[in-house]
């Protein structure tokens, strides 16, 4: 296997290290460089059909990005106007109403991946697959984070009542894929558990910079 667990580790440090300190640019742009060299793979797969469940993952990366898109632009109107209370609270609400599409959109996700009857990839699906995964979250925590430091809150603030669903969305979506892959992985002889590990210690290091954000 030349997809190593350590070159998606690098990126899951890269990663945590990135949101411990949001404004390096630097580390940032290393982490997407290297989610996008990943994507370079799905040009290889174009080729040919792809398998349904890259379609849904697809599908779901592609609507997410547009919920994040209109978070940006309500947030971009404000970085230059002073934003009193009663307004903050408005933009807030605002995204939290994209944030219930986002939560709603995995769920669908995941729901669809369920119901897959048979699920046959190839390597490059499965590299496909982490890295579509991979990025959907990082879009939407360099989202959450940009929002978070123009209305000058945490992202606890700004999720609200909509943070346990959103985690536990992102986690049920990545338990689905994980429970429908494993014959795959099995087959080819990688321990999905590993990949598992390594995301959800990107959710433990989350959960201690969301504890030091206040
Ligand atoms: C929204 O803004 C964040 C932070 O700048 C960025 O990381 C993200 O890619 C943007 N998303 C879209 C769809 O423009």
């Amino acid at each position: 296997m030349r997809f190593s667990a350590f070159s998606l580790f690098a990126l899951s440090s890269l990663f945590v290290s990135s949101l411990a300190a949001p404004t390096s640019i630097q580390t940032r742009d290393v982490a997407v460089a290297e989610v996008e060299q990943r994507d370079a793979s799905a040009v290889a797969v174009q080729e040919r059909t792809l398998p349904e469940i890259v379609v849904i993952v697809d599908g779901l990366v592609k609507e997410v990005f547009s919920y994040t898109a209109a978070i940006n632009v309500t947030i971009s109107s404000c970085e230059s106007i002073s934003i009193d209370f009663t307004k903050k609270i408005e933009i807030i609400a605002g995204i939290q109403v994209q944030i219930q599409k986002i939560i709603a959109a995995f769920s669908l996700a995941t729901l669809k991946i369920y119901q897959l009857k048979l699920v046959e990839l190839i390597e490059i699906d499965f590299k496909l697959l982490v890295s579509l995964a991979i990025k959907v979250w990082i879009e939407i925590i360099y989202t959450l984070l940009y929002a978070a430091a123009v209305l000058k809150i945490t992202i606890i603030e700004l999720l609200g009542w909509t943070f346990t669903l959103f985690l536990h969305g992102y986690i049920s979506f990545l338990l689905a894929i994980g429970a429908v892959v494993a014959k795959f992985i099995a087959s080819i002889k990688i321990d999905f558990q590993i990949y598992l590990f390594i995301i959800s210690k990107v959710f433990v290091n989350f959960g201690a910079l969301l504890a030091a954000c206040k």
